[in-house]
């Protein structure tokens, strides 16, 4: 089948798309999108977040037939151009990234989670990255880019 979608801005199409396969797999495989990361394949460790019509979700449990006419947003699309987004410049500055395969996952989550909470508690923190395995850093280098990146959103509009 064919699947037509909105992937980070543009609209793209996929052919010959088997009914089984997942969303992930399509952004990856087909698109030539390889940020989000294929770690687990089974909803647990969110290496994979995108947003699908602006929801979080883990994109290897997703049909790509269910992306028909949505609008996707990947890890990828939250740059500008070479510009890094505020939330990725803060995980490279906190040194959160190790071998970086849950980094992709994590930002994107961050990004969702400052969006619905501008000023998040270091509980909101762990609770909304509960569902983002991270097998390197210890999660504290990663609790700091979190912070960061709430501190500079807070600049930004201030
Ligand atoms: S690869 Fe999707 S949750 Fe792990
Ligand atoms: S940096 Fe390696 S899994 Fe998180």
């Amino acid at each position: 089948m064919r699947i037509s979608f909105t992937v980070n801005g543009e609209p793209r199409k996929a052919d010959d798309v088997w009914e089984g396969e997942s969303l992930l797999y399509v952004l990856r495989e087909r698109l030539g999108l390889p940020g989000s990361k294929n770690a687990c394949e089974q909803g647990e460790c969110g290496s994979c977040s995108v947003y699908l019509d602006g929801v979080l979700v883990c994109a290897c449990l997703v049909l790509a037939g269910q992306a028909e006419g949505s609008e996707i947003v990947t890890v990828e699309g939250l740059a500008s151009g070479e510009d890094l987004h505020p939330v990725q410049e803060a995980f490279v500055e906190a040194g959160a990234v190790q071998c970086g395969f849950c980094t992709p996952g994590l930002i994107v989550t961050t990004h969702d989670l400052l969006q619905r909470n501008p000023s998040p508690t270091d509980p909101e923190i762990r609770e909304a990255l509960a569902g983002n395995l991270c097998r390197c850093t210890g999660y504290e280098k990663i609790l700091a880019a979190v912070r960061l990146a709430t501190e500079r959103a807070g600049e930004a509009g201030a």
